[in-house]
């Protein structure tokens, strides 16, 4: 087949490479990926991920790509021209392209956040509520409930006058009414008191006594003077969290940064492959590279200890369960992109002598690299601070995290930083993900760039604008897409390379770049057997879990 020089190349193996780990190097490394560690335990559960990156991520990626780049053609298109235009596979195509666009239509309006971010970091806001804020806050019962709490914690704690250590431990049940009140009495009163510290909470909440004295200290403390300006401190983490929650329901910010991101991402695009994507990822890549490099070993430095690093090795094994092997394997579909057309769509531009084998090799490579740097940047943090990513939301990366950031030296700017990081992560994997589906405009409808942009964009724009009015929304639109479309597009994708596909073509990708034979028989071995079988149980855990 001759080259197809109208829909446009990329320019080298590096221009490929660059935009393909842009593609796969996404919000999926920089929050997903530390934040499924964690939950599983880290240690071995990196490498289970890592086994699964290497049997079915690396190979189905090599299919991916082989596909696109002998087809020249879009999702639908490539399996029209190499299995016939009838072929049932086209449907595997259109399940891709519907992909691309359903995970973009929402991908947008979390990334408009982290603009947000960007914007909130740079004033400054993550150290302290605004003063003339902690008032109206103070009026909401849920703000007091937990100031109440944070104060009891911190006061139950500083050194007590002895009645009141009396009363406490009375409320507790820890102690006897008695009427001989001596020195030896107090002194087993003092001694009762902070050897039982650490329950005490705990036994006043049985005895029904802990909202007593939560409002106790809660008032002792409004008496000092500099009162609000600790209570500015102390509401910090609620309001941060507070805020994001109201930021990403209060739909017009959101939806304006969605636009603002949406209009970013059609600007790249419409410049076409070379001068469009390939110039934006040349740029955009090493920046991003040195920015997690900088952050993680500035995050290293700060762990004295090394227990991000231990945490990343060693782990606690015994938070591994069935259940994340699953969860790994379906991370190295969404990390690397594929299961739905992107690599292939970035395959139909490769030029055809540019090595399939060596430049997936070289994406996940990257991709993997830099997911690790997010756990070394991150867990560190987690571990200094003490903190712990709530469960099943993108939240910590919002809530917490910045609060945290702008500890660090150089606090602001690490904050501000971050969140260009995670803007331009985003991007290039925004891009990818409308080029699937103007690539899909331009070939089978053989409408110019131009119009393909527009329409595509315009219409994941809209897509996208009820995600950004509602998190729920979103979640549901990011579980349909990971749990569902992504799995079964991987799993035809590796039975069309493993059962239907020219082997012979298959084959040339590696014997025409100087590749063993013993690396084909492994990817052949992986996209018949291993891939399917795998892919088919994350499947099935993707249909039992969903909407958990
Ligand atoms: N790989 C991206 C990430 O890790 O965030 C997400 C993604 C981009 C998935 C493009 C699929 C895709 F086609």
């Amino acid at each position: 087949m001759q080259e197809n020089k109208s829909r446009g190349a990329f320019s080298s193996k590096l221009g490929f490479v660059l935009a393909a780990a842009g593609s796969a190097v996404g919000l999926g490394n920089l929050w997903k990926f530390p934040y499924i560690t964690w939950e599983n335990g880290g240690g071995i559960f990196v490498l289970v991920y890592l086994v699964c990156i290497v049997l079915v991520g690396f190979p189905v990626m090599i299919a991916e790509i082989s596909i696109g780049k002998v087809s020249q053609k879009d999702p639908v298109g490539a399996f029209k021209v190499l299995d016939g235009i009838k072929s049932p596979f086209r449907f595997v195509g259109m399940l891709g392209v519907f992909g691309g666009f359903l995970i973009l239509s929402y991908y947008s309006v979390v990334a408009g956040w982290s603009m947000e971010y960007i914007v909130r970091s740079g004033a400054d806001s993550f150290r302290a509520v605004p003063r003339q804020e902690v008032s109206t806050l103070m009026q909401k019962e849920e703000m007091q409930d937990y100031a109440k709490k944070r104060i009891f914690a911190m006061q139950i704690q500083k050194p007590q006058p002895d009645n009141i250590k009396e009363e406490i431990l009375l409320d507790a049940g820890l102690i006897q009414q008695t009427t001989k009140k001596d020195a030896i009495y107090y002194d087993q009163v003092n001694e009762q008191y902070s050897k039982n510290l650490d329950i005490l909470p705990e036994l006043l909440k049985k005895k029904k006594k802990l909202a007593k004295w939560q409002t106790y200290f809660y008032e002792q403390f409004l008496k000092k003077k500099d009162a609000k300006t600790k209570l500015a401190k102390i509401l910090l983490p609620k309001y941060s969290e507070q805020s994001f929650i109201d930021f990403i329901s209060n739909g017009k910010k959101p939806l304006f940064w969605h636009t603002l991101f949406m209009l970013i991402t059609l600007l790249i695009v419409i410049g076409g492959i070379q001068k469009g994507i390939e110039k934006a990822s040349k740029f955009i890549m090493p920046i991003l590279f040195i920015i997690v490099g900088f952050m993680a070993i500035n995050s290293l430095m700060l762990d004295k200890e090394q227990e991000g690093i231990r945490f990343l090795l060693i782990g606690m094994p015994e938070k591994l369960h069935g259940y994340s092997i699953l969860e790994a394997m379906g991370h190295a579909f969404f990390t690397l992109s594929l299961g739905m057309g992107a690599m292939l769509t970035y395959g139909s531009y490769m030029q055809k002598h540019e090595s399939v084998v060596k430049s997936a090799f070289w994406v996940t490579f990257l991709d993997t690299v830099i997911a690790l740097a997010a756990c070394l940047m991150i867990f560190p943090i987690l571990f200094v601070y003490h903190l712990h990513p709530e469960s099943g939301s993108i939240g910590i990366l919002f809530t917490s995290l910045p609060l945290e950031l702008v500890k660090l030296p150089l606090g602001m700017m690490m904050a501000v930083i971050f969140y260009i990081l995670v803007f331009l992560a985003a991007l290039t994997s925004a891009i990818s993900l409308l080029e699937v589906v103007v690539t899909y405009l331009a070939d089978e409808m053989n409408f110019s760039r131009i119009k393909s942009t527009l329409i595509a964009a315009l219409a994941i724009y809209l897509a996208g604008v009820p995600s950004a009015f509602s998190g729920d929304f979103l979640t549901m639109a990011d579980h349909f897409a990971s749990r569902f479309v992504l799995p079964i597009g991987g799993l035809l994708i590796a039975i069309y390379a493993g059962y239907r596909m020219d082997k012979e073509i298959l084959h040339k990708e590696f014997t025409d770049f100087g590749i063993s034979e013993k690396v084909f028989r492994f990817f052949y071995f992986s996209v018949r057997y291993i891939t399917p079988v795998l892919v088919f149980l994350v499947f099935l855990t993707g249909i039992i879990g969903f909407g958990k």
